[in-house]
């Protein structure tokens, strides 16, 4: 018995100190120590001892519980303080290897002259809606006073979505006036930036896909002077207080009177330069007062308020803020081009 039990410390001890990790440790545990360990085992042998020999042999299984537990238990901290150190040295990181810089992009020209060009207007109380660049003909073309005959719908000859050409891309960002109005009663301030079609040919100043802010107001005693006022605060605060502007008679179906407004160069001054072929303005925007028959339409009464809308190109808006001198620029994603407006 006793010689069993030496074997069973000697062979226990000896297997826990060589185990590598926490799993062999658990089962050597259940091997020696467990109910039907190598130990226990032998503690029910006990029973066939004479009762002189017992209380030796008892002592000495005592001992040997007590030498495989604590070898366990020192063998487990063993095990966890190298798992540790391994792992702290894995990772270990270099605390004076210099930082990845974060690139930050920034905003495309158009974005920057649209971004200001919206924060003057909030500031001059307008809101900010949106319309379907998908439109129906109904509010691109007939709701503006512009009936199927009418020549304004050959140059604006569009994509269309049916063959009928009841839909298709807009042309302008005009139809959010009549969107807008048959949703909202005066008094009415708005701007409406977007994209429109037309089916024009690239070069340096066209695209078949351009930008437009649409401007609407509608109020009782509206007059040409409140859209020369606006439009003037805009020009000021995006080529500077001594832009000159400049109201020139023209027609669209959906105003009476309308106009063209041009700015005066801001290349040469004035004095005429390549940039405004040689007329010292140059064309920014079309305006007007919204015709009466477009208010009626929407069952807005034209005797009782009146309004002003305009539509302003965003490329030309830009490339005039910038003096780009090819709208291809502004498309081509070339970072040569797009860095120099950080
Ligand atoms: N929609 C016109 C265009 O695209 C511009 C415009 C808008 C004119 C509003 C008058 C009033 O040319």
């Amino acid at each position: 018995m006793k010689a069993t039990l030496e074997k069973l410390r000697s062979s226990a001890l000896g297997e826990i100190d060589s185990s590598g990790d926490i799993a062999e440790l658990e089962s050597l545990r259940v091997r020696y120590l467990g109910k039907k360990g190598g130990l226990t085992a032998m503690l029910r042998q006990m029973g066939s001892l004479s009762a002189s020999e017992r209380p030796a042999a008892g002592a000495l299984a005592n001992s040997v519980r007590a030498d495989i537990e604590s070898a366990l238990a020192a063998r487990l901290k063993g095990i966890e303080a190298s798992a540790l150190s391994e792992k702290l040295l894995r990772e270990k990181i270099d605390v004076t290897v210099p930082g990845k810089r974060a690139e930050a992009g920034h905003r495309h020209p158009m974005s920057i002259v649209l971004d200001e060009t919206r924060d003057i207007f909030i500031g001059m109380g307008f809101a900010v809606a949106e319309g379907p660049e998908v439109e129906l003909s109904l509010y691109d073309f007939d709701k503006l006073n512009i009936p199927p005959n009418h020549t304004v719908r050959e140059w604006s000859d569009t994509f269309y979505i049916t063959e009928d050409e009841s839909v298709h891309l807009r042309c302008q960002t005009s139809p959010v006036q009549v969107r807008y109005m048959e949703a909202h009663r005066p008094p009415i301030r708005i701007i409406s930036p977007g994209r429109v079609f037309r089916r024009d040919e690239v070069d340096a100043s066209h695209s078949p896909m351009f930008h437009q802010i649409e401007g609407l107001v509608v109020d009782r005693g509206i007059t040409l002077g409140d859209l020369k006022g606006t439009l003037n605060a805009l020009v000021g605060h995006l080529y500077g207080e001594g832009a000159k502007t400049r109201f020139r008679p023209h027609h669209f179906p959906f105003t009476e009177p309308s106009c063209e407004v041009d700015v005066r160069c801001v290349v040469c001054g004035g004095t005429g330069c390549r940039v405004c072929k040689g007329e010292g303005w140059l064309e920014l925007l079309g305006a007007g007062m919204v015709h009466p028959k477009v208010l009626a339409g929407v069952g807005i009464d034209p005797d009782e308020y009146s309004g002003f809308a305009f539509g302003i190109g965003v490329e030309r808006m830009t490339m005039l803020r910038y003096r780009i001198d090819d709208m291809r620029l502004l498309y081509e994603n070339d970072l040569r081009f797009l860095e120099q407006f950080e």
